[in-house]
């Protein structure tokens, strides 16, 4: 698939509709080394990936088991425990923030969701599917994920074979588009 394919056609998949196969041990790294190639002020590489799979995903849908069993009905928690245990892979990317340094922390997190994102391309790239999820650092999952007390999870990706695949309908560019010159000021991109 060319690069420009591939940004026209990613799409989002929900967990439910990710299957095995998995990204296996070679296309992982392909896929985090694609990361690696994102625009980043300073060159500080102001993240952390951290591979959840097999065992570890296992692990994951106890804990959330645990956490939740109190705060969600049994039908909910049944059924996030459920999409959890089947996830065929989460990569959580966590922000590694250098504090007072005069790249700022925005722009440190800019890299970072950069990252994210060219993690999902690079997967849709290699024939797989993946969403990106937030999620709260709460105290739990920070120790779990060893977090310093500035960092946070930029995004949880999940990743793995769509069930079947379809284009998203996307709003054109041109909605969101502006030329400006001092003459002219802001002109939308249909005017021009
Ligand atoms: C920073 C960030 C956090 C997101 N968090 C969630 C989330 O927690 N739950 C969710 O359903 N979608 C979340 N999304 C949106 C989906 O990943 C997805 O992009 C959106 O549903 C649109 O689908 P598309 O990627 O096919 O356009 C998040 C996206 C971003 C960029």
């Amino acid at each position: 698939m060319d690069a420009i394919d591939a940004l026209m056609s990613r799409r989002s998949y929900a967990r439910g509709n990710l299957i095995q196969p998995a990204p296996n041990k070679e296309q992982i790294e392909i896929i985090l080394q694609a990361a690696m190639t994102v625009p980043d002020h300073g060159n500080l590489k102001p993240w952390r990936f951290i591979l959840v799979q097999d065992q570890g995903i296992e692990d994951l849908s106890i804990l959330v088991k645990q956490k939740y069993a109190e705060s969600l009905s049994k039908e909910n928690l049944d059924s996030f425990v459920k999409e959890i245990s089947e996830t065929p892979m989460m990569l959580f990317v966590c922000s590694d923030l250098t504090l007072e340094h005069n790249v700022t922390v925005l722009d440190q997190q800019l890299a970072g969701a950069a990252a994210c994102e060219h993690i999902l391309l690079a997967a849709h790239a290699l024939g797989f599917a993946g969403i990106w999820h937030s999620s709260e650092a709460d105290d739990d999952l920070r120790h779990l994920l060893n977090l310093k007390k500035e960092d946070g999870v930029l995004g949880v990706l999940s990743i793995g074979t769509p069930k079947r695949t379809s284009l998203a309908k996307r709003r054109s560019f041109a909605d969101f588009t502006q030329t400006w010159d001092r003459d002219n000021g802001l002109k939308t991109w249909s005017d021009i």
